[in-house]
């Protein structure tokens, strides 16, 4: 089974995967915090060659997804807390808008989701990763209840930013995710929109689970 789930960043995409990935037994794959690693790579190691840094890394995904290392030049980072800080949010779009690095990572990802059961999320995982998904979402929330959800999340990891800041930042990467030339976010003709405003996790979770039975 192939569960294909695109969306604006704090779409809350990352919390309902982990949940239905537990509960119906799926491999939880964050493709988002592929593309943050290699910006964090061009952090530490610098933009040259980024695209052969990113063919030379090896992403380890541990803990159903909910941790993620990468092994690079022979030695292995945990950068499980490290691709959340707000100053990879704002270096990601540079490794994601290159065609090559995308080139690499999808294949990556379907080679993630080659041979088992799988939940994977991002930005063109219905359209471009896993096209013949079985269950294909696009999962959404205005900008404001999605900035709300970053900032508490910010919050918790003693990041003292300003929710206008976070609001800001938010609609800067929607609107760079959704007019980039290579593979825009947008909701494919065969996904089913879900728009979150409003409902708790368990409710986006259990209207997910559902469309799972049904399909089952
Ligand atoms: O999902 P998350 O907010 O962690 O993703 C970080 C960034 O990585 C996105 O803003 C987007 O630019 C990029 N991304 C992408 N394609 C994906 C997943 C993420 O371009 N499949």
């Amino acid at each position: 089974m192939q569960v294909a789930i695109d969306g604006p960043a704090g779409s809350g995409k990352s919390s309902v995967c982990k949940i239905i990935a537990e509960k119906y037994s799926l491999t939880y794959i964050d493709t988002g915090a592929m593309y943050r690693s290699i910006a964090w790579i061009s952090i530490h190691f610098g933009e040259d060659n980024l695209v052969e840094k990113a063919g030379n890394t090896e992403f380890i995904l541990e803990d159903n997804g909910r941790k993620i290392s990468v092994k690079y030049d022979n030695n292995v980072y945990d950068l499980t807390k490290e691709i959340r800080m707000p100053e990879i949010s704002a270096k990601v779009a540079f490794a994601a808008s290159n065609r090559d690095i995308r080139k690499i990572l999808v294949k990556k990802q379907q080679a993630f989701a080659e041979g088992s059961d799988v939940i994977m999320e991002g930005r063109d995982i219905t359209t471009v990763v896993l096209p013949n998904a079985d269950i294909k979402i696009y999962l959404t929330a205005s900008p404001e209840e999605r900035a709300k959800r970053r900032f508490k999340e910010w919050e918790s990891m003693e990041q003292n930013e300003e929710y206008a800041k976070v609001l800001e930042e938010i609609k800067k990467r929607d609107e760079m995710d959704m007019s980039r030339k290579e593979s825009p976010l947008l909701q494919s003709e065969d996904a089913v929109l879900l728009d979150t405003t409003g409902l708790s996790l368990e409710q986006v979770a259990d209207k997910i689970g559902e469309m799972i039975i049904s399909y089952k």
